[in-house]
């Protein structure tokens, strides 16, 4: 049993940081690199492959010392060790947190109540191979003998955005000869979008949920069903060749129709939002093969080693988790802006808001050293870009720079930048999956880092659940032929009564 945690204002390292800040704060990013020509080499790390510049970071030594003393103060090292080592830590759920075991090699030993779960994770990613090796050679047909040409994943929350992010992230190595589609709203139009152009002879399903009792993804699926049914004229045989399912769940996924021989296990110690890695990936391995989905996995385990085994100072998702509880807890930043300057893994456009907002917003730049699909002077200048606006960000532009550029006195307000504002930039070499991987399971441990300093349980997720429950219980009184009795609280009440009654003019 792990010792209760002082509060972490009490502990001696929050204290004085608390202190500290006070100094930092009146410091800019410019006098820290004025008064040391190798800041930008020395804070600086490498891990796993991946290159992290964090000196343009509202930080001295002694700062990134009290950091990783607070680390330390917060049991850090016992909880990653805790984690690695298959214990419940996610303790309102009485759950491993496990994820780490799904990218671990053959030979690798984990235990959850004294049993090894390495070969189980195996099993399924021999099964999963096996599976999308006969849908993308063609030898898997469907009912009608024609060669599957659409995959459609039915899934919601982790048993959908990890698929949908992992699909576009790798699509250049996706085969283009198979059509991907990720359906997951209960609004019909996700549904009748998804399918419109497509012959259910050459379709096929990829049920995924977890508990295979999601409202969402059970409606979707049912919903789909009947629809390969009529396309393929009510033989319900059909739906053992068009319908595959990735669960937790053997009874329902057979009271469904699908064979569970045509079933990818999990595990309850794989959260949802953790699971792109587990069999929720069967999406993932049907576009990109086994080989490049492997290769994915390795990367995430080379970033599990690096967080696993790397000391504190030169721990990439140790040294991004505290910076961020640097911000939150003593500059009062409210978020994080991760900005990847990769197309595939898109780009928005708040960059504004970043530099002239009110509110501190630290940001993550990641970029890569070689394009995948090279041209011209395309690839420099969109480098140039990452690096000039960290640069901005950092030292902004003064009063004196914007008058000495003859700017009349009325405009110099308006074009003076404060800078100070931190980022870290993230280099890696390309996008392939193994970097993806990388990546992935760098913003994991970095949660794991924050949830650790900040005695939160990162895994469980009761509020969701919560929602699910009271839309069960609103089902009914939305369908009920006769007006229900209402016994929520009269704003719910009144839009249930309203909502019944636009129904009606339908
Ligand atoms: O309640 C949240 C959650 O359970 C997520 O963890 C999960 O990814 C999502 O809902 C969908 O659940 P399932 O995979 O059981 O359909």
């Amino acid at each position: 049993m792990r010792k209760k945690r002082t509060s972490l204002k009490r502990l001696p390292a929050w204290k004085a940081l608390a202190d500290h800040s006070k100094e930092i704060k009146k410091l800019h990013l410019r006098e820290l690199f004025a008064t040391d020509s190798t800041r930008g080499e020395k804070l600086a790390a490498e891990g796993a492959g991946l290159f992290l510049d964090y000196s343009k970071n509202r930080v001295t030594e002694t700062t990134l010392n009290l950091l990783q003393q607070l680390a330390e103060e917060c049991d850090l090292r016992a909880r990653i060790d805790a984690m690695f080592g298959g214990e419940k830590i996610n303790t309102t759920e009485k759950r491993a947190v496990l994820h780490v075991a799904l990218r671990a090699p053959k030979n690798a030993t984990i235990l959850v109540d004294g049993k090894n779960v390495v070969p189980a994770v195996h099993d399924v990613l021999d099964k999963m191979a096996t599976f999308s090796n006969r849908v993308r050679s063609g030898e898997w047909v469907g009912h009608t003998g024609k060669r599957i040409r659409n995959l459609i994943n039915i899934g919601i929350g982790g048993s959908d955005l990890g698929p949908v992010m992992a699909y576009e992230a790798l699509r250049y190595y996706t085969d283009r000869s198979l059509t991907f589609r990720f359906v997951s709203n209960i609004d019909g139009t996700d549904f009748v979008e998804a399918i419109r152009d497509l012959d259910p002879a050459e379709t096929l399903f990829i049920v995924s949920s977890k508990t295979f009792t999601t409202l969402e993804t059970m409606t979707n699926a049912q919903t789909a069903r009947d629809w390969l049914l009529k396309g393929l004229g009510g033989d319900k045989a059909a739906v053992a060749r068009h319908f595959v399912a990735v669960s937790t769940n053997a009874e329902k996924v057979s009271a469904f129709g699908i064979d569970t021989d045509n079933m990818f296990g999990f595990w309850d110690w794989v959260g949802g939002r953790y699971s792109m890695d587990s069999a929720i990936g069967l999406s993932t391995m049907l576009a990109i093969g086994p080989d490049h989905f492997q290769s994915m996995l390795d990367g995430f385990h080379q970033m599990d080693e690096h967080f696993h085994t790397t000391p504190f100072a030169q721990n990439l998702p140790v040294l991004l988790g505290l910076l961020t509880v640097w911000y939150t807890d003593f500059f009062d930043a409210q978020t994080v802006a991760v900005l990847p300057y990769e197309q595939y893994l898109k780009q928005h456009s708040f960059y504004q808001l970043i530099h002239q907002g009110t509110r501190l917003i630290p940001c993550d730049f990641i970029a890569f050293g070689q394009p995948l699909n090279p041209l011209g002077r395309h690839h420099d200048m969109l480098l140039a870009n990452v690096f000039a606006q960290t640069e901005a960000l950092a030292f902004g532009k003064t009063p004196e720079q914007v008058k000495a550029e003859g700017t009349p006195d009325w405009l110099i307000p308006h074009r003076v930048f404060e800078g100070n504002r931190p980022s870290n930039t993230i280099l890696a070499d390309q996008l392939t999956p193994e970097i993806l991987g990388k990546l992935v399971a760098l913003y994991e441990h970095i949660v794991f880092t924050q949830g650790a300093i900040w005695n939160i349980n990162s895994f469980d997720q009761w509020g969701v659940e919560l929602g699910k429950a009271l839309a069960q219980r609103i089902i009914p009184e939305l369908e009920a032929s006769l007006e229900p009795e209402l016994k929520h609280d009269s704003s719910t009440n009144n839009l249930i009564r309203r909502y019944r009654q636009m129904k009606l003019k339908s």
